[in-house]
C-alpha cells in the first residue's frame, strides 16, 4: 500500500485512530492515570504540531494508519484497528526505515509499552531487538510522564 503525507483535512481522522489505537493497546497494560491524560483533543492537537511529519496510508480523506518519525526515533505507528493484519503497519514500517535511512540514521529505536504484546511480535517479525527497558518521559499536557518502556532497535545500515 502506498504512504504518503498526511493532508491537514485528515487530522480529525487520524486523531480516533490514535486515540482508539492507544486505548486497545495500552488500556489494559499502562497506569489510569496516563489514560486519563491521553485525551482525543490531546492526540490531535499533539498530530497537528507535527503534521508535516505524519505519514499515512489509505485513501486521500480515508487514512487507515499512520507512522510518525522524529530523528532516530519511530515516535508513532498505529493502523485502525478493521485495517489490522493486512500488511499495512508493515507497508508503514517500511516508509518509516526508509526516511530514517535516507536521512543518516544508522540506528533506529522506538518505545513500547511493556506488554504490547502484539505490537512487540509485529516488530521482531520486522528484524526489530528489544534491547531492555528504560524510562520515558511521556509529553501530556499536564507534563511529563514517567513511564518503563521497552526499547527496539533496528540497524539501517544495510537499508534498502
Ligand atoms: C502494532 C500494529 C501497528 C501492528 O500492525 P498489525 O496489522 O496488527 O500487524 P500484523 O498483523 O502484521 O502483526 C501483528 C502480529 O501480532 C500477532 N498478534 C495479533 N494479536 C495478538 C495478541 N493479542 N498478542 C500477541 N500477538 C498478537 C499477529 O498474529 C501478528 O503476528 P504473525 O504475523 O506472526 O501472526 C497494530 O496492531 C496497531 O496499530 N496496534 C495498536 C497501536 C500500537 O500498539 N502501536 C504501536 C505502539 S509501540
Amino acid at each position: 500500500m502506498t504512504v504518503r503525507n498526511a493532508e491537514e483535512a485528515e487530522v480529525d481522522r487520524l486523531a480516533e485512530i490514535w486515540w482508539h489505537g492507544w486505548r486497545d493497546a495500552h488500556l489494559e497494560i499502562l497506569p489510569a492515570e496516563l489514560a486519563r491524560r491521553r485525551t482525543r483533543s490531546s492526540f490531535r492537537g499533539r498530530l497537528l504540531e507535527r503534521l508535516l511529519d505524519v505519514r499515512v496510508a489509505g485513501p486521500s480523506g480515508a487514512p487507515v494508519g499512520f507512522h510518525l518519525v522524529q530523528q532516530d526515533e519511530l515516535y508513532q505507528l498505529y493502523v485502525a484497528e478493521a485495517s489490522r493484519g493486512a500488511g499495512i503497519a508493515a507497508s508503514l514500517l517500511a516508509d518509516a526505515e526508509t526516511r530514517m535511512a535516507d536521512g543518516g540514521v544508522e540506528t533506529a529505536w522506538l518505545a513500547c509499552a511493556i506488554g504490547n504484546e502484539r505490537a512487540a511480535r509485529f516488530y521482531e517479525k520486522h528484524g526489530w531487538r528489544r534491547t531492555g527497558i528504560v524510562t520515558s518521559h511521556l509529553a501530556t499536557d499536564e507534563g511529563p510522564f514517567r513511564l518503563d518502556v521497552w526499547r527496539y532497535e533496528k540497524s539501517l545500515r544495510h537499508h534498502g
